[in-house]
């Protein structure tokens, strides 16, 4: 089966689409490389001896999107494609509802018209704000703290809406929490563009000694530590979740937490990084992020129940993989 995958190109995607090859589905990646290199086609195509189909295009573009579809007989999407700063989203609100929420509308219109009414979307954590309680399960209130969380929010309510009103649509929401980690090969794993905004690219560019030192934001949080405690999740995981998104058939709109549901502080994961590399990590602990949360952790029942799946693989495995995939590529590819 032909699956279009939007954002192909970018770190969870192009993950994913390693794991659609191994479940025998063909990937055929629609990007706009706005975020992400060319060179990743040759990584994936090391790792499975297989190179996806290719379409260089935004998803803001109708009828390419339509053509695409058609032209190679997808029968579902997965959408990854989006702007995902959070920062970023907060100082240019109009970039991110264009890309995210009317760059969704455009997908989902060109689907409709070809024909093609099944998709997983990528959703975040992100679309439970500040929580009330942990861990955080699906019947927890949606909200957000910043443009990038409420388009996560908004694409959402679109999914449900257009379900509800058409019973030829099936869609998935996958919640993730925290994506780490990169493929066991070392050949994919995270290459950020210019400054990681994350924790864990950071720590490995440090430790590699591409940057210096590592800005620990906050020691005063409520939690055992005083850093902020976060559900990391292997990249590998979170791919094997839309395999099972796809593979469950379900009816009508779903929506599911993918997270471990164990919680690591910033503290924990650099010790980690430190046994693993044998590096240093030299950092220093500076104010809080403006918008961070103290502690986010999952309840990954429902998507156990529902699609069968859960996360295998620990903080240790997440570091190694990233650790490997950092020396073979310390500038990133
Ligand atoms: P990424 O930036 O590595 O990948 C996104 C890809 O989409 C990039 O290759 C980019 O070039 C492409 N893209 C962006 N806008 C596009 C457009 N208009 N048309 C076509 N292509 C476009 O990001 P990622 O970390 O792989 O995230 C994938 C998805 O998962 C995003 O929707 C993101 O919001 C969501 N998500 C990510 C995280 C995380 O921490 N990485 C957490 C929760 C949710
Ligand atoms: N942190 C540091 N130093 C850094 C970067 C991060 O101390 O240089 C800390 C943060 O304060 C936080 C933890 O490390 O306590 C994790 O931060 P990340 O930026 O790695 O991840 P977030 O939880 O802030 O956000 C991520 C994604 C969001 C997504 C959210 C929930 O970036 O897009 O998870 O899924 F919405």
């Amino acid at each position: 089966m032909k699956v279009l995958v939007t954002g192909g190109m970018g770190y969870i995607g192009s993950h994913t689409c390693l794991a659609l090859l191994d479940a025998g589905f063909q990937p055929v990646i629609f990007d706009n490389l706005s975020n992400a290199s060319k060179a990743v086609l040759t990584q994936i195509n090391k790792i499975s001896g297989v190179t996806p189909a290719f379409v260089e295009g935004d998803i803001r573009n109708t009828a390419l999107v339509r053509q695409t579809l058609e032209h190679y007989g997808c029968e579902a999407v997965i959408h990854f494609a989006a702007l995902k700063a959070v920062g970023e989203s907060t100082v240019e609100p109009l970039n991110y509802y264009d890309n995210n929420v009317s760059g969704t509308l455009s997908l989902l219109q060109a689907m409709d018209s070809a024909g093609v009414r099944r998709i997983v979307f990528s959703s975040s954590a992100t679309v439970y704000g500040e929580p009330d309680y942990i861990p955080i399960d699906e019947h927890h209130p949606l909200r957000a703290t910043n443009p990038y969380g409420w388009s996560k929010v908004m694409v959402e309510q679109v999914l449900a809406d257009l379900c509800q009103a058409d019973s030829r649509w099936q869609a998935t929401a996958l919640r993730y929490f925290n994506p780490v980690g990169a493929h066991e090969s070392g050949e994919l794993g995270e290459n950020p563009l210019g400054t990681p905004n994350n924790l864990m690219p950071y720590v490995a560019q440090v430790a590699v000694g591409k940057r210096s030192l590592l800005s620990v934001f906050g020691n005063d949080y409520p939690t055992a530590d005083g850093t902020g405690v976060r559900d990391y999740i292997h990249v590998m995981d979170l791919a094997s979740g839309h395999v099972m998104a796809l593979k469950a058939r379900l009816e009508g709109y779903f929506a599911c937490n993918l997270g471990t549901g164990q919680g690591y502080s910033v503290t924990q994961l650099i010790e980690t990084f430190r046994q693993v590399s044998g590096k240093a990590i030299p950092c220093e602990f500076v104010e809080r992020r403006p918008g961070d949360v103290p502690c986010s952790y999952a309840n990954s029942e429902l998507a156990q129940q529902v699609l069968g799946w859960q996360a295998h693989k620990d903080l240790t495995a997440m570091v190694t993989d990233v650790w490997h995939w950092q020396l073979n590529y310390p500038m990133g590819i």
